[in-house]
């Protein structure tokens, strides 16, 4: 007779850490972590080489890690059931970026779209590193061997070219390593700027009134609610055309819970006056509890830094398998131990 093992599924994701983890980011992805988490192995990184592919102040870095990787545990990431770690302290991350580099041609990065954004930005100050941005990101998901990766809707393209760089290893190399699946929830997939409704609420825009930031204070929040863009057309409406208006009701939606039909039944005769303080009391309402689990991680001496510890070690274990298959794929050898005592080599 023959047990069916299960085979339990992977996934992995990661969030840079550049100021603080904001609604977008906790929406958009790191809610769908700890609903994952139950079902699947699950690896959450905190990439911080890839913070560093923009300019950074290494005091605010070294905080912003730190607070990074404590809001995963805020949010409900559970370190008994879930890897927690910090993408530099598994160095097989930079080492397949590098075998990864010799396989992926120019013209894919090329057509990176958050790479020409900021490329468009910073002019002549562009890094090597921000162009190279999405092979390590490939590099961070395929060390696992992830079947499914969960990010925001502007993850797509980074995501797609994981898969084609994926493929192209296999086709030259043999079928080593999984094509993972994209996972992009539709609630929540793109959270949009308080302050333009057109453009997505980010870490790096130099306006914090467009962001709602899950450590933000009630009194932070109510002021951000009350300066959000909004428009002039009296009733709220989920409707496309008005982007303002749609992401404002589209986060109460989320975070009340409350279908849309029921939403604009309430409001529908109102206007921002009457929704904004209740939009802003539902937020804060909804992050107190983060907060206060914030305030227990940080508060415990010595807990991160055991979390990442052996969040670390486990994500080596696995990362260290798929590299060693890699670099013999690829044609290298095995790094040969030298002992002092002997003078020889092993
Ligand atoms: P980052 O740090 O910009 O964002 C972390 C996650 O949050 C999602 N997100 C959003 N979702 C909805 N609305 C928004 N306004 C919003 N803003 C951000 C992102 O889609 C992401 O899922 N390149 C990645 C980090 C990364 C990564 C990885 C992710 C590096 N290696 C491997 C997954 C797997 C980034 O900059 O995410």
């Amino acid at each position: 007779m023959t047990t069916a093992v299960p085979i339990t599924k992977r996934i992995f994701s990661g969030a840079q850490p550049t100021g603080q983890l904001h609604l977008g980011n906790y929406l958009g992805a790191v809610r769908s972590w700890v609903i994952a988490q139950a079902e699947y192995e699950s690896y959450f990184c905190v990439v911080d080489l890839h913070a560093l592919t923009m300019p950074q102040k290494p005091q605010e870095l070294r905080e912003a890690i730190r607070r990074t990787a404590a809001l995963y545990l805020a949010c409900g990431i559970d370190p008994k059931v879930s890897t927690i770690f910090i993408q530099s302290h598994v160095p097989a991350h930079t080492e397949l970026t590098w075998l990864f580099n010799c396989i992926a041609p120019m013209n894919w990065l090329e057509r990176m779209i958050q790479y020409k954004e900021k490329a468009i930005k910073l002019g002549e100050d562009v890094n090597i590193a921000l162009f190279d941005y999405p092979v390590l990101q490939a590099a961070d998901i395929l060390l696992y061997q992830p079947h499914l990766v969960p990010v925001g809707e502007d993850q797509r393209q980074h995501l797609e070219l994981t898969r084609d760089i994926a493929r192209r290893f296999n086709d030259k190399f043999g079928n080593t390593l999984r094509i993972p699946e994209i996972l992009i929830r539709q609630e929540g997939a793109r959270v949009m700027s308080l302050q333009d409704g057109t453009s997505k609420m980010s870490k790096s825009d130099p306006s914090d009134l467009s962001r709602i930031n899950l450590l933000d204070t009630p009194e932070a929040i109510r002021k951000k609610i009350s300066k959000a863009k909004s428009d002039q057309i009296l009733g709220l409406r989920f409707d496309a055309n008005r982007p303002e208006c749609y992401n404002l009701l589209n986060i109460y939606a989320i975070l009340s819970g409350e279908s849309r039909e029921t939403i604009e039944a309430e409001f529908g005769e109102a206007g921002f006056g009457k929704f904004k303080p209740r939009l802003s009391e539902v937020i804060v309402e909804y992050l107190k509890p983060f907060q206060s689990r914030y305030a227990e991680v940080v508060g415990e001496t010595g807990y991160l830094d055991t979390v990442l510890r052996d969040g670390s070690e486990r994500a080596s274990y696995v990362a260290n398998q798929t590299l060693k298959e890699v670099r013999e794929q690829m044609g290298l050898i095995p790094p040969i131990s030298f002992s002092l005592e002997e003078g020889s080599v092993r």
